[in-house]
């Protein structure tokens, strides 16, 4: 039997385990073209909150009684599709379950010889390309600027700093209590990083930005973009990826210093890593590159069985996750 988690309610608020339902049903059998594949790791991201919602978003949430939205990784059981054959490894749009059957076209086949396979769902795979993109065209930093991250210690932010790193420039995170700052400084080789639950954030990252910010590479939005503005230097550059201290409040958080994008005539854009889908496979061949000369360190939080995805996802948007947050099927 295939083992899924469905959307039970739409949360309030902060997401619940009770916004969740598991699920038994048979597992289905491949039809003309399509492929059987058994999930073995599951990716747990932020941007699940927002499709368990209603709200207009750039893709449509998840209907109640539906499969929760995700990617997997997993092995090919069963092949009807020339292209697949069993025991390849493929990443899948499956959802929340332990077996995905569809078109063979959904597919992405991987090398799993290369890199452990957990690793295509993370800075192999959708959080590095974002990551890469966001840093590279719409950052756009030169050697010795200043390249500030937030959500420093996971699964996008520990690329962008890294690969800031490689590119020549000063890296800044900021991140959430001392162990994810130290591994950020001293495994990740961030030249700085600061926690902002210690409060004095301003005065601290201005103490870490001696020449300004050049490139901030926004993860969580509210005080941390809002503060992080104050110092941001002219014809700065800023990507908006991701505003997770927004995604469970009922409220979104007011910018006071939107005044500096007019003063330093900064770049600010908004980016969604499926506009630079044909580009995908620039950013897999040097991504790959990075983590097979050693030079892209990567980590992983990982919850056991598909029962405990919920938990994962609520530990995810509370920053309990320290690095890319996975849930293992097997
Ligand atoms: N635009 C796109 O195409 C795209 C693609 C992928 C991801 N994203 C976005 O990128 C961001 C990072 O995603 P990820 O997958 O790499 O997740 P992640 O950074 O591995 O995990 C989320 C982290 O966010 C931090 N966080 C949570 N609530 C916070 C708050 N209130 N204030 C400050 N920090 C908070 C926590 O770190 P701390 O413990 O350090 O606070 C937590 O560990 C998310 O906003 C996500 O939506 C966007």
């Amino acid at each position: 039997m295939n083992k899924r988690v469905v959307l039970a309610s739409y949360p309030e608020g902060w997401v619940t385990e009770s916004n969740f339902r598991l699920e038994t049903a048979p597992i289905p059998k491949p039809g003309e073209g399509e492929v059987l594949v058994k999930n073995l790791w599951l990716s747990l991201d932020p941007y699940m909150r927002g499709r368990m919602s209603q709200q207009k978003s750039y893709v449509k949430g998840v209907e109640i009684g539906e499969v929760m939205t995700g990617e997997t990784a997993g092995e090919v059981v069963e092949s009807k599709h020339p292209k697949f054959k069993p025991g390849d490894k493929v990443t899948a749009p499956s959802g929340w379950q332990l077996h995905w059957c569809g078109k063979g076209e959904m597919l992405t086949k991987v090398d799993a010889s290369k890199a452990p396979l957990s690793y295509f769902l993370g800075c192999l795979g959708m959080p590095g390309r974002t990551a890469y993109f966001g840093t590279k065209d719409i950052c756009q930093p030169k050697p010795g600027e200043t390249v500030v991250v937030s959500a420093a210690s996971g699964a996008v932010g520990s690329v962008v700093g890294q690969l800031a790193k490689a590119w020549g420039c000063r890296a800044v995170g900021i991140a959430g209590g001392k162990a994810k700052c130290d591994y950020v400084v001293k495994e990740l080789g961030f030249d700085a990083c600061i926690d902002y639950k210690a409060g004095n954030l301003y005065d601290n990252l201005k103490a870490a930005c001696p020449k300004g910010v050049d490139c901030l590479f926004e993860n969580v939005g509210g005080e941390i973009l809002d503060t992080t503005l104050r110092l941001m230097n002219v014809r700065g550059r800023i990507t908006i990826c991701g505003l997770i201290s927004d995604y469970n409040a009922k409220e979104p958080y007011g910018l006071k210093n939107f005044r500096s994008i007019l003063v330093n005539r900064l770049t600010v854009r908004g980016m969604i890593v499926f506009d630079w889908v044909e580009r995908y496979p620039e950013a897999n061949r040097d991504l790959l590159e990075l983590v097979i000369g050693g030079k892209l360190k990567y980590r992983e939080s990982v919850v056991q069985g598909i029962e405990n995805a919920p938990k994962g996802l609520i530990g995810l948007l509370k920053g309990d996750n320290f690095g890319k947050q996975l849930v293992k099927l097997t």
